[in-house]
């Protein structure tokens, strides 16, 4: 049996606006434990409180009660550890890409020489080789995601936390980073937490999918997804996914 990797355990959190009494439950008695190595999607309708989770798993904020693991410790800070890759890519624009790569390298004070190596080595692995010189701004979309996808894995992270990281790509180049992030964990097997509202991508890319309920979340049902890997687009059109995917979408429409 692997040793849990992360875990959420009743963490429940109230936002309070400053100078009002007004307070709006988001998060209650949210419950799990994901094991190293797994890729776990957590799936909710939009405002029900999976950013917020999300921040929680990475440090950015407390829970009012309950709290989160990584590896048996307490999460009270953001750490290396747990790599955090958002919606939008959030790349330096005055660093090309190799430079961006290797920017969370320099800060942990990793050689040049070595940071160089690492650098071209995930360059290559998110299929940029060639485009090293490049900045931000003369890369599409879907390539800024692959350079945000390669910061994030050379600082060798224990996790991924990944907030509906595809969300704002064409449904082909999302479809090609899905595919690309799967070969990686295949290759690096990370523990991924993967948020999103999009039934068929957790399904097309999950181990497990956690469904939450409208605000304030809670997690209503955890399916485990059983589909032979590797998945692809041919995966959406057989019965048990329709079927599977009919039965997460009744389960978050009720
Ligand atoms: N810092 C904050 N202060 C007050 N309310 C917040 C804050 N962050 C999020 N919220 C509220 O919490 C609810 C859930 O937000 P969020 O976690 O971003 O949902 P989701 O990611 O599922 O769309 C929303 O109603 C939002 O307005
Ligand atoms: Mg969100």
């Amino acid at each position: 049996m692997k040793r849990t990797n992360l875990s959420a355990i009743g963490i429940s959190k109230t936002f309070s606006r400053t100078g009002s009494n007004d307070s709006l439950p988001v998060l209650d008695m949210i419950d799990f434990a994901i094991q190293e190595g797994e890729f776990v999607s957590i799936l909710g309708p939009s405002g029900c409180g999976k950013s917020t989770l999300l921040n929680i798993l990475a440090g950015f904020e407390p829970a009012d009660i309950g709290h989160a693991t990584c590896c048996d410790d307490p999460i009270q800070a953001p750490s290396p550890e747990r790599a955090v890759v958002f919606q939008s890519p959030l790349l330096f624009p005055w660093l090309h890409v190799q430079d961006n790569v290797m920017y969370g390298l320099k800060q942990k004070g990793i050689s040049k020489a070595d940071s160089e190596e690492l650098a071209l080595k995930y360059i290559k692995d998110v299929g940029l080789e060639g485009f090293e010189g490049y900045y931000p701004s003369q890369l599409s979309g879907g390539m800024q995601h692959r350079v945000s996808l390669a910061r994030s894995l050379v600082l060798n992270p224990k996790v991924l936390l990944m907030d509906e990281p595809f969300s704002s790509l064409d449904a082909q180049t999302r479809y090609s980073m899905q595919q690309l992030l799967l070969r990686l964990w295949e290759d690096n097997r990370k523990t991924i937490v993967f948020i999103t509202h999009d039934v068929e991508e957790a399904l097309l890319i999950s181990d497990r999918v956690c469904i939450m309920s409208q605000r304030p979340g809670k997690i209503v049902e955890e399916i485990k997804v059983t589909f032979d890997r590797p998945r692809d687009i041919s995966l959406t059109s057989s019965q048990d996914f329709s079927r599977l995917k009919a039965h997460i979408l009744t389960r978050l429409l009720s």
